[in-house]
């Protein structure tokens, strides 16, 4: 939420900034804007909207400084206007600043900075940040006054007055050579070239120009010059820190020849579904079915060989008793499947809860719980601060109640990835597309083989039940691909005639239930038309009354437990008059006559039904949305990771 990006050293940097913010668009379009030091002064070009408003007001006004930072805004304090629009500065435009996060004493510090004098322009918890390191500037009890290090200090001050979560990029025009970062609880990578540096609160910036890369933790400042780079903590001591290799390359930030990220993201889904088995699956592992299973236990007096290898520590397993999920979105509806999995197949009570309602109002403490966070982007500041509450409500209590945290997350190397030490990672590669797709399907991915293996530590499937589906989970990427092949075209022409539709209701029962939510949401977020995902039982329980000829319902049907009560609930809707449209394997008879237009997938078990049965409602989402002529990658009001409460 919210892109910030930094440039110093030899090149020109507004083009730097600018390609960078192109980057992390994603993060927030509601503004944009640079600052640089050219003449002694801080050139600052803002402009409302999206990134190309700033492009053509930048045009004319060109500089060569070598040094600047750049922002894209997700608006939190104030509306989506140019004056609100980051970098912000002091009275006198010596200091710029540019802030992802949000500063919750702000409104004590602007009115006491106002009493002093000061005037503000913004809307912005923002704005008070250059206003307070401007007055440390001046202070003559600021320490290392005319040394190298006093615009470190002054923000360093100012930093320490500051509550909230926050990441800094300042410059200053008296300090042509050198620009501050901060890290509170938002992040903030430096990016290590050949005599020059870059930041960004998000590695796709960083890419094109380096792979060296060091993401401040928490609390730290860093003290970028053309010569290195400084890390201090927020009491002025210098940290030792090193720089690490980042693992993906410029070109996964590339559409590829897509017409949107979100199509690229969608057709790369058979490829990290595999990768993300081929992580976690043991190769080595050779089912011993029937009574041969049993002698070999019986024998060694042990549990025999995992399937899974997932490399977390055994404490995690010890004596579990419950599993709770926190998660937020998408990474929500990818837990409620993990919940239907951890309880049908390892048979351990599970509770999923969104973690901005938990933080509030957290459940009872139960013994021997794994508390599970699932995010993608690992910054969602819902997830962290529940996490966080967790961890520290059963720290110190008796053995049974300590805290047992694992994350899932696609982005190993971020907030989460600091916080918990157990992380399961999704390899989904990065995502940009502000609409989860492939994250969605790998955080499945990842459910299914926690699931099982604790499903094997517990002996609660048979080793011929575990084989069959450790075979059909490894046809899953074939059978992706199968669908994406048969069926894009399909589903485009289908989509034509929905781009006027006004409203969806999307049914699904059991493991399908959160693929009909996660269906809604898809279409809600991208194409803005209104949709609802219920499960199918309930429809009569209330949605049903809002069906007519003009509300088409897409019910989830696979063959399994549920497949014929689900068949019944979409009766009931076509009663009413409803266009039917089903997401099935089946296309016999009784298919044919229920359904109005089918989506096939591939014939899959239930349980392996979900990773199947999203795929074409992404596909039906994105074709409306790009019917409608929106913009599929970065929808209105959004931002790929929520990084305030
Ligand atoms: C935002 C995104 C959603 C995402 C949610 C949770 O709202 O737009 O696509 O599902 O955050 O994100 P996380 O990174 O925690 O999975």
């Amino acid at each position: 939420m919210c892109g910030i990006v930094g440039y110093i050293g030899p090149q020109a940097a507004t083009e730097i900034l600018i390609g960078g913010l192109e980057k992390l668009e994603y993060r927030g379009y509601d503004s944009a804007g640079v600052a640089t030091v050219w003449e002694g002064e801080v050139q600052c070009v803002r402009a409302k909207g999206k990134l190309h408003n700033l492009r053509e007001k930048l045009n004319g006004r060109e500089n060569l400084a070598q040094i600047g930072i750049g922002h894209t805004r997700w608006a939190t304090h104030g509306k989506p206007e140019e004056y609100n629009a980051h970098p912000h500065m002091d009275s006198a435009q010596r200091v710029a600043v540019v802030q992802n996060g949000i500063i919750e004493n702000y409104r004590e510090l602007r009115e006491e900075l106002k009493q002093r004098g000061h005037k503000f322009l913004s809307e912005t918890d923002t704005e008070v940040i250059p206003h307070l390191i401007a007055e440390y500037l001046l202070d003559s009890s600021t320490p290392d006054l005319n040394q190298d290090t006093h615009l470190l200090e002054a923000v360093r001050q100012a930093v320490n007055r500051l509550e909230g979560a926050f990441a800094l990029a300042v410059i200053c025009a008296d300090y042509t050579d050198e620009i501050i970062l901060v890290r509170q609880q938002a992040p903030l990578t430096i990016g290590f070239g050949q005599g020059e540096f870059f930041c960004a609160s998000d590695t796709p910036a960083l890419v094109s120009h380096t792979s060296a890369v060091l993401s401040l933790e928490n609390g730290e400042l860093a003290r970028l010059t053309p010569l290195g780079v400084e890390v201090y903590n927020f009491e002025g001591a210098r940290l030792k820190k090193m720089p690490r290799t980042l693992n993906i390359t410029p070109g996964q930030v590339e559409k590829q020849g897509f017409r949107h990220f979100m199509l690229k993201e969608i057709y790369e889904q058979p490829g990290v579904v595999r990768t993300c088995l081929d992580t976690y699956l043991n190769s080595d592992w050779h089912p011993l079915v029937g009574d041969q299973e049993e002698v070999v236990a019986d024998a060694q007096n042990q549990i025999p060989q995992s399937p899974i290898n997932l490399g977390l520590s055994d404490s995690l397993y010890e004596n579990l008793e419950h599993i709770q999920i926190l998660a937020c979105g998408t990474s929500w509806h990818a837990s409620l499947v993990g919940k239907y999995l951890l309880e049908q197949l390892a048979g351990i009570p599970t509770m999923v809860q969104y973690a901005s309602e938990f933080r509030y109002a957290p459940v009872p403490l139960t013994k021997n719980t794994l508390t599970i966070g699932v995010t993608q982007s690992g910054e969602t500041a819902d997830t962290l601060a529940a996490l966080d509450m967790e961890k520290r409500r059963r720290e110190g209590l008796e053995a049974e109640y300590q805290p047992r945290l694992l994350g899932i997350t696609n982005r190993p190397e971020s907030t989460l990835g600091q916080m918990v030490s157990q992380i399961l990672e999704t390899h989904a590669g990065i995502e940009v597309g502000v609409a989860a797709t492939k994250t969605f399907v790998t955080q499945l991915v990842v459910f299914y083989c926690l699931a099982l293996d604790l499903a094997h530590r517990r002996q609660t499937l048979s080793p011929s039940r575990m084989k069959d589906i450790i075979v059909s989970l490894r046809q899953l990427p074939a059978e992706i691909e199968q669908l994406l092949e048969k069926q894009d075209r399909h589903i485009e022409e289908l989509a034509h005639e929905f781009a006027e539709t006004k409203d969806f209701i999307f049914l699904g029962r059991g493991i399908n239930f959160p693929i009909a939510l996660e269906g809604a949401l898809k279409l809600k977020e991208i194409s803005y038309i209104h949709a609802e995902g219920y499960p199918a039982g309930e429809m009569k329980h209330g949605p049903i009354a809002l069906l007519d000829a003009k509300v088409p319902v897409v019910a989830i049907a696979m063959p399994g437990t549920v497949y014929e009560k689900v068949l019944s609930n979409a009766q009931e809707a076509k009663a009413r008059d409803a266009r039917l449209i089903g997401v099935t394997p089946i296309s016999n008879q009784e298919a044919a006559e229920t359904f109005d237009d089918l989506l096939p997938v591939p014939t899959v078990e239930e349980l392996l039904s979900p990773i199947l049965a999203v795929i074409p409602l992404q596909i039906l989402a994105y074709h409306i949305a790009a019917r409608r002529g929106l913009d599929v990658d970065q929808p209105r009001n959004l931002a790929k990771s929520v990084t305030v409460e």
